[in-house]
C-alpha cells in the first residue's frame, strides 16, 4: 500500500519525504487554505519535494465549464499534479472528460460503493473513500472501502482505491486489511507509525547495557592501541 501524507504544509512534507517511504501527497482546500501560503506555489514545492510521488490538488468550482477550466489550469502546473474532483454530477462529467484527455484525476467526497462505482465507471485514477468522517458519526467508514475493493478487482476497473480521512494507526491497519491501494493520513498520524512502547524500553535497554559496558563502535584493535 503506498502511503501518501494529507497536508498544505511544505514543512511536514519535507520531513516526510525525509524517511525515504512517502509515496505521493494529497490536499484538499480547507489543508491550502490553513497553510496560509498560495495554492500554486504550495502545490510546486510539494512537487519539488516529492520527486516521484503523485500531489491531489483539487477544483473548488461546483460548475461544469468552470470546473474544466479550473482543472485545466491545475494540472498545467506539473506533470505530476493529479486533479481532485469532487464526487458531484457536474464532477464525474468532469472526471469522464479529463480521463478521456489522458489527465490524471482523484474523485474525492467518496462515502460508498456507489459513488465509487461512478467515479470507477468515469476513469478516476484514485478514488479517495473517506473513513474518519463516517467513524465521526457513528458508522463503519472502513466498510466501503473494503467493498469498493472488492468491486474493483471483481470488475477489473483501473481505478487505485485511496484510503482518506484517516485518524489514527488502526484506520492504516484495516486499510491494509481491505487491500486498498494508497493510505493518505496527516503527518501526525504518519508520526504515530512509528511509536512502539517496547520498541523505546528496548532500545533504552540496549543503549544502557551498552554504555554501561564501555563499549564503542569504533574502538581500536587491540595492537594498535
Ligand atoms: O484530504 C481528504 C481527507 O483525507 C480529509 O480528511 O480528516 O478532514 O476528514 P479529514
Amino acid at each position: 500500500m503506498k502511503l501518501f501524507v494529507d497536508t498544505g504544509d511544505v514543512e511536514e512534507v519535507r520531513q516526510a519525504a525525509e524517511w525515504g517511504v512517502l509515496d505521493g501527497v494529497t490536499t484538499n482546500p480547507t489543508l491550502i487554505a490553513k497553510s496560509g501560503k498560495g495554492f500554486r506555489e504550495t502545490v510546486l514545492k510539494i512537487c519539488e519535494l516529492v520527486p516521484d510521488g503523485d500531489v491531489s490538488a483539487e477544483v473548488v468550482a461546483t460548475e461544469y465549464d468552470a470546473m474544466l477550466k479550473e482543472a485545466k489550469e491545475i494540472s498545467s502546473w506539473h506533470e505530476r499534479i493529479v486533479v481532485k474532483v469532487p464526487l458531484i454530477e457536474p464532477g464525474v462529467r468532469l472526471v469522464k472528460a479529463l480521463t478521456d484527455q489522458g489527465i490524471r484525476t482523484n474523485a474525492t467526497l467518496v462515502f460508498s460503493v456507489p459513488q465509487a462505482l461512478l467515479a470507477a465507471k468515469a476513469g478516476a485514477t484514485y478514488i479517495s473513500n473517506f473513513v474518519g468522517r463516517v467513524d465521526d458519526i457513528s458508522g463503519d467508514g472502513m466498510a466501503a472501502v473494503a467493498d469498493t475493493v472488492a468491486m474493483i478487482h471483481h470488475y477489473g476497473f483501473e481505478s487505485q482505491v485511496l484510503v482518506a480521512s484517516i485518524r489514527h494507526p488502526l484506520h492504516v491497519v484495516h486499510a491494509l486489511e481491505s487491500g486498498a491501494d494508497v493510505g493518505t493520513m496527516p503527518f501526525k498520524v504518519m508520526q504515530m507509525l512509528f511509536k512502539h512502547p517496547l520498541t523505546d524500553s528496548g532500545l533504552k535497554r540496549f543503549l544502557d547495557d551498552w554504555h554501561a559496558a564501555g563499549l564503542s563502535i569504533f574502538e581500536r584493535t587491540r595492537a594498535g592501541r
